[in-house]
């Protein structure tokens, strides 16, 4: 009996990452509409702008929200994250408004806190006084560079934490957190593609050069899951091989 496939076939295995490669997007008569399609029913499946518009948010004249903040549909992926390990406690190194600390919060609940790390004093207040417009309780901001901050904080009570802040930092970052957090913490790093520079041989900017020194580093280690996540800018997600 012959065996008739009912849809496309992939040659190689890169051929199936991404939706809008052929192997995805096989069936799909408008092809040009096929991301903001997935976007679309993306959001209509998880209401993630519903959730970021109901924010009031505070920011300066000159830089708008949607220049730092992370992407509301990765908000939503890493709150669902959160909810699956029921995880009480977060970490963030980079506030900028607090956006996502804010959706950090909301997850975690009454019963659950955020630690903010930020540098920039214009955004400490900032995001201070949008914790308060949002009426949540449950973050603390510290104002300070994140690996000043890091030396002084108890990591291994940590269920989640995100690194968002300077790039060029993620190895060193790396290399505190790896030491101190618990077996159970997962630790994410937003911006893992940075804009593709990273797969430039030569980087482009410190920050491409920051992202793609921990990637190098990580590629050698043994002692952690790691899984990049290509949704927006990217982002690596990282927990401890359990020893057993
Ligand atoms: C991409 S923004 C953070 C966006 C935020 N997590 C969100 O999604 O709403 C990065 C922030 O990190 C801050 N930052 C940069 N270097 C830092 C450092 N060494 N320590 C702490 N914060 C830093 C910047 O001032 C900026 O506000």
């Amino acid at each position: 009996m012959k065996f008739k496939i009912a849809g496309p076939s992939a040659k190689k295995y890169f051929e199936k990452l991404l939706p809008n490669q052929k192997f995805g997007s096989y069936w799909i008569r408008d092809k040009k509409n096929f991301i903001i399609n997935i976007y679309a029913l993306m959001n209509q499946l998880s209401s993630f702008e519903k959730s970021y518009k109901k924010l009031k948010l505070n920011y300066p004249k000159n830089i708008k929200p949607e220049l730092m903040s992370t992407a509301p549909s990765v908000l939503s992926f890493l709150q669902y994250l959160i909810s699956e390990k029921k995880a009480k406690k977060i970490l963030e190194i980079g506030t900028f408004l607090g956006v996502s600390a804010m959706f950090f919060a909301k997850e975690v609940g009454k019963k659950g806190s955020v630690v903010t790390i930020e540098k920039g004093e214009q955004f400490s207040k900032i995001s201070k006084s949008n914790f308060i417009l949002n009426k949540i309780k449950n973050i603390k901001l510290i104002n300070d560079d994140a690996i000043n901050a890091l030396k002084k904080i108890k990591l291994n009570k940590f269920d989640f934490i995100f690194v968002d802040g300077s790039k060029i930092n993620y190895l060193q970052i790396f290399k505190i957190l790896e030491k101190k957090v618990s077996n159970k913490c997962t630790i994410c790093f937003d911006d893992a593609l940075y804009h593709g520079d990273i797969f430039n041989r030569k980087t482009i900017t410190h920050h491409g050069e920051g992202v793609k020194k921990l990637q190098n580093y990580l590629k050698k280690d043994k002692k952690w899951n790691k899984i990049l996540v290509p949704i927006s800018n990217g982002i690596l997600l990282l927990n401890k091989k359990s020893k057993n």
